[in-house]
């Protein structure tokens, strides 16, 4: 046998062990075994109906590659439960905006490289009504059945990155460090507008978007504020008004004003926008509220 011979000519290690004891041993409890499809080479052979035969990728390798991707995509841990399959929406008392959110999400992972023009999500609405939840359900979904690349990141750690980006000896931000989040084809950023940036972080995050939104590269965006225009400090003439400075003072701010008109606008282009509105999950499941299906 040909391993025997190679394994007669190796001569053992210094420490005078066998290697081939030092092999773990496949039939020991928790050590996997090889497929059953393929016996661990990851290929299997395919027979056409007219004999001709050819190799393809056992699923084995496909299942394996997928978590690989699962696990670069840097889910949050308190974020891993989350799939669509247990998105729910057919709870006492829960909302229908819930179930067209779903309905949305779905349509993204089914049309996914197909009739898809890189369109993604734009959920907004209150705390706790599953806005990440269901990102991080169609990221997944997408990882998993459709073979992307996909990363999460949380708005407030961007803006960090972006900062650390900035290199004072040129002056400028190294793009290349944000490389993954301009070339990800699926992103999920969470919590957009939660903080306000400066002019020049803000730039740069203007800048991922616009050119995710130029490569038809799916982002998939959550936010706490309303998807509404800002509530400006001028009159439609253009003239400064002191009452809807006032007004907006008075009430909760908007997409618009913590982002601007300008992007926000571009977001209704890149992501299909969705309204989720509904009572705080977690106050529901930390209250023992049952699930009426
Ligand atoms: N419809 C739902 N079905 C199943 N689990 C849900 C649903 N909605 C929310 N949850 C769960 O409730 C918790 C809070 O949801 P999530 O974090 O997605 O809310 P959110 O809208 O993003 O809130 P926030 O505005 O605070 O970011 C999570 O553990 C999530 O899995
Ligand atoms: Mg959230
Ligand atoms: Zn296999």
């Amino acid at each position: 046998m040909a391993s025997g011979a190679h394994r007669d000519a190796t001569p053992f290690p210094p420490d005078g062990k066998n290697p081939d004891e030092q092999r773990p041993d496949r039939s020991a409890p928790g050590v996997p075994k090889p497929c059953a499809l393929c016996g661990g080479s990851g290929l299997r052979v395919i027979v056409r109906e007219d004999g001709a035969q050819f190799a393809a990728e056992c699923s084995c390798q496909i299942a394996r590659k997928a978590e690989l991707r699962l696990r670069r995509a840097r889910i949050p841990a308190r974020y891993a439960h989350c799939e669509l399959e247990n998105f729910e929406t057919r709870f006492h008392g829960a909302d229908g905006t819930l179930t067209k959110a779903l309905t949305a999400a779905r349509h993204i992972a089914d049309s996914f490289r197909v009739e898809q023009d890189g369109r993604g999500l734009l959920l907004t609405g209150g705390i706790g009504v599953g806005k990440t939840h269901l990102a991080v359900g169609l990221l997944r979904a997408l990882i998993e059945q459709k073979g992307a690349v996909g990363l999460f990141c949380d708005y407030r750690e961007l803006l960090k990155e972006i900062q650390h980006s900035y290199n004072p000896q040129v002056a400028a931000t190294e793009l290349g460090i944000l490389r993954p989040i301009f070339e990800a084809e699926v992103l999920v950023l969470d919590e957009l507008g939660a903080v306000r940036p400066t002019d020049w972080v803000w730039d740069t995050v203007a800048h991922v978007l616009n050119t995710r939104y130029n490569h038809q590269r799916v982002t998939i965006i959550t936010t706490n504020y309303p998807n509404d225009p800002p509530a400006l400090a001028t009159n439609d003439a253009g003239e400064h008004s002191p009452r809807k400075a006032a007004a907006r003072a008075a009430r909760e701010e908007t997409l618009g004003d913590r982002i601007g008109e300008r992007m926000r606008s571009r977001l209704q282009q890149m992501c299909i926008p969705v309204w989720m509105q509904g009572r705080d999950f977690r106050q529901r499941v930390s209250s023992g509220f049952s699930v009426g299906f």
